[in-house]
């Protein structure tokens, strides 16, 4: 008999067809002589209606089974459904069981659970529809990106998950390290002996693989990077996570206006393939959890995004008639408040300020003339803030080696990127997109802790 993924049955299945399925039950009703289960293998947000009649072999015990969270085999041929809610449905013929779920322990049980205690049980709250569809449009993402950078013949390169550099110089650094932790060797002045330890350097979780990405760009002109990123900020608010991913495409010959053309194209691209790839999971987000997020879809993929610099964008939020808590001047960095408030309240769409001041911003950002601000641009989403930070990077040696020093950072800590500056430098950009900050602003989620399987944040690493 042939296997079959629901999605597809739900899509394609014609009556009288014979085929089998697999999944998890969601829902049972017993009826006079006969039962319904729901059945759901993560393929779609529609679960597979299966009837079961009680001259099945085994009737009584195989019911008796069939719990919310219990693992079913059912092959069995497809009818035309006579109730409602669905256009088919599979008329059992054998069912096996895998495995039970006790009805008096299992935690999913059919009502609505919140997302706090779904946190509680990460290893289960993917079987529910929210999360169902939280993954499979952060899986519809992923492959929109990919396929957006390989169809522009970007290079997907690897770039090191431990790493000996401080990409954004903010020191917010998970150690990596061999030593056992109750043994540190330590040197005669009685600071750690990293000479002695596995790399025989201090060693990091990567916070970026810019630094490597441009080395690649240096030699492949157009390369991203897509990989998990980690980040030790004591931050415990909804849009912040200790470990997230990030993709990080690196253009050579390239300046500040061609990375926002092609951040906005990107985002652009992405939005527009997971609205033709997952519509019912799009729309289950729209009536579920909020209920802009289809005409937000919309109005990214329809609208130029708007451009201006940081210089305006102050101007503008000095003359706003909101109250700000933290304050607002030329030379200090945005807040969250104050790019929701030009993202969402201001322009109503995703906002690229552009030319911070260089104090507030990262050692390899180019210096424009004014040598007061950077090519730096970040892309501020409504409801998210910042979704893309990005900028030309400085491509001459002296200057990157007056910022690195006036950012008391060691020039020959980063002899080797220095080097990309004394040997074929080139004008160059990039940016980087925080995926699940991308994630959360598609579905409408509102914590960031919901849209990673296993989330990662001060306190708490359970699953
Ligand atoms: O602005 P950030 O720090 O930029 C960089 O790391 C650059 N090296 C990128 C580049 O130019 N290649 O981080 C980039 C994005 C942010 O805009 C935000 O969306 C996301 O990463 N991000 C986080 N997402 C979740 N949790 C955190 N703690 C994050 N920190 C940054
Ligand atoms: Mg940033």
């Amino acid at each position: 008999m042939v296997k079959r993924r629901i999605a597809e049955i739900l899509r394609s299945g014609q009556p009288d067809e014979s085929l089998l399925i697999q999944g998890w039950v969601r829902t049972k009703r017993e009826l006079k002589g006969f039962s319904f289960i729901e059945v759901n293998d993560g393929s779609s947000l529609a679960s597979l209606q299966v009837v079961m009649n009680q001259d099945l072999p085994d009737y009584e015990a195989i019911i008796k089974k069939l719990n919310t969270g219990a693992s079913v085999e059912v092959a069995g041929v497809l009818v035309p459904s006579q109730g409602k809610g669905q256009r088919i449905e599979l008329k059992a013929e054998t069912v096996k069981v895998y495995g039970e779920a006790d009805p008096e322990t299992y935690p999913l049980q059919k009502k609505r659970h919140s997302y706090e205690f779904l946190r509680t049980i990460g290893h289960l709250r993917s079987r529910t529809n929210s999360f169902g569809a939280v993954f499979r449009v952060r899986n519809a993402c992923a492959t929109a990106i990919h396929q957006f950078f390989q169809e522009r013949g970007f290079l997907w390169v690897h770039t090191p998950i431990i790493t000996a550099s401080d990409c954004e110089g903010a020191g917010e650094l998970f150690n990596v390290t061999g030593f056992n932790l109750k043994d540190i060797p330590r040197t005669e002045k009685n600071a750690v002996d990293y000479a002695q330890d596995f790399f025989g350097r201090p060693t990091y979780l990567t916070v970026s693989g810019q630094l490597e990405a441009e080395v690649m760009a240096m030699a492949f002109s157009n390369v991203y990077t897509f990989g998990p990123t980690f980040r030790a900020e004591n931050s415990n608010t909804s849009r912040h996570l200790a470990e997230f991913w990030m993709v990080e495409p690196e253009m050579a010959f390239c300046d500040l206006d061609g990375d926002m053309d092609l951040a906005e194209a990107f985002l652009k691209h992405v939005f527009k393939y997971v609205l033709e790839t997952c519509p019912e999971d799009m729309e289950f987000f729209n009536q579920r959890i909020d209920d802009t997020v289809l005409a937000t879809a919309e109005n990214i993929i329809n609208n130029e995004f708007q451009r201006l610099t940081y210089t305006e964008a102050i101007s503008l939020l000095e003359k706003a008639d909101v109250k700000f808590e933290y304050p607002v001047s030329w030379g200090l960095d945005l807040q969250s408040e104050h790019e929701r408030y030009l993202a969402e309240q201001l322009f109503k769409k995703p906002v690229i300020v552009s030319d911070y001041p260089a104090k507030i911003k990262a050692f390899y950002m180019r210096l424009s003339d004014d040598e007061k601000t950077v090519r730096a641009m970040d892309i501020l989403a409504p409801k998210i803030g910042e979704i893309i930070g990005g900028s030309q990077r400085e491509e001459r040696l002296d200057v990157l080696e007056k910022r690195i020093l006036a950012q008391g950072m060691k020039p020959e800590d980063l002899w080797w990127y220095l080097d990309l500056r004394r040997y074929g430098t080139v004008p160059h950009a990039g940016f980087g997109l925080g995926f699940e900050r991308l994630v959360q602003f598609m579905t409408g989620m509102g914590n960031i802790r919901d849209v990673i399987p296993f989330p990662r944040t001060p306190q708490s690493a359970e699953f």
